[in-house]
């Protein structure tokens, strides 16, 4: 809804491998005439089965779900994207937090194996709330490696295919 409110000229088509998430979705987009939603798996998402072929500019996002993928399937699944999407900028939304989810530095190593370049991050969240240096720390780390690797918990990533 958000991304059709910011973008009125732009068509959307959303996918989940999960048929609940996509009926879901449906309920909440209904009135949108320029959204399109499908069931399709990320590890085989396709410029055909989203029906993006003939766009002029294409703009993938992957919003929190590449940690549901096995560790040998987010390569695949990066790596398919890169095939499918060759000039498109991709859009990552993530926590960077470890364990099931991901480290910073992992995600760009992801990322830079699949000959990606990471150009831009933005800190939506930080994984503990500390009332008095809540607001210093947030704005820190917009532009802190160090601290962003390790305060932040969900995070946008802009990656751009390299030539
Ligand atoms: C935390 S939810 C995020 C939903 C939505 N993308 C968002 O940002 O609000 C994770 C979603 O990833 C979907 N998912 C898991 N594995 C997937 C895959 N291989 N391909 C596409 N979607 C997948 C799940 O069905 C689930 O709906």
């Amino acid at each position: 809804m958000l991304l059709t409110k910011t973008f009125p000229f732009a068509s959307v088509c959303a996918n989940d491998i999960s048929p609940v998430a996509v009926e879901r979705a449906r309920e909440k987009v209904g009135q949108c005439g320029n959204v399109k939603l499908c069931i399709q798996d990320f590890r085989e998402i396709s410029q055909t089965g989203l029906g993006t072929e003939n766009h002029r500019e294409v703009v993938v996002l992957i919003l929190e779900c590449l940690y549901y993928l096995g560790v040998g399937e987010r390569q695949i699944c990066v790596d398919r994207v890169r095939r499918e999407f060759p000039k498109s900028l991709v859009f990552v939304s993530i926590p960077i937090t470890g364990g099931d989810y991901f480290t910073e530095t992992g995600l760009i190593d992801l990322f830079t194996s699949a000959k990606y370049s990471s150009r831009q991050f933005k800190v939506l969240n930080l994984r503990n709330d500390i009332p008095l240096i809540h607001p210093i720390l947030e704005a820190l780390v917009q532009h802190c490696f160090y601290l962003t690797s390790r305060a932040a918990n969900q995070v946008v990533y802009l990656f751009v295919p390299e030539v």
